[in-house]
């Protein structure tokens, strides 16, 4: 799928740049020009960037549970 229409840039490369440690914006633009232009995707690109750092943070969360868990 697109995400940025103005750069032709679709949600496997945004993704793959997450991946790879891109943590705002700003970053992902540098990386691919997404979000340089019109702006437009710029909330999508929030948002995708939320979602990994949520699920960042619950497989983090479950590491946790599961190391305590093993500890008891
Ligand atoms: S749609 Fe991404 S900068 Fe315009």
């Amino acid at each position: 799928m697109i995400v940025c229409l103005c750069k032709a840039v679709g949600s496997k490369t945004i993704e793959r740049l997450i991946d790879e440690g891109a943590r705002s914006v700003a970053c992902i633009g540098k990386a691919c020009g997404a979000g340089t232009d019109c702006g437009g995707c710029r909330g999508t690109l929030d948002d995708m960037l939320d979602e990994a750092a949520e699920r960042g943070r619950s497989r983090r969360l479950a590491l946790y549970v599961d190391a305590t868990a093993a500890a008891e």
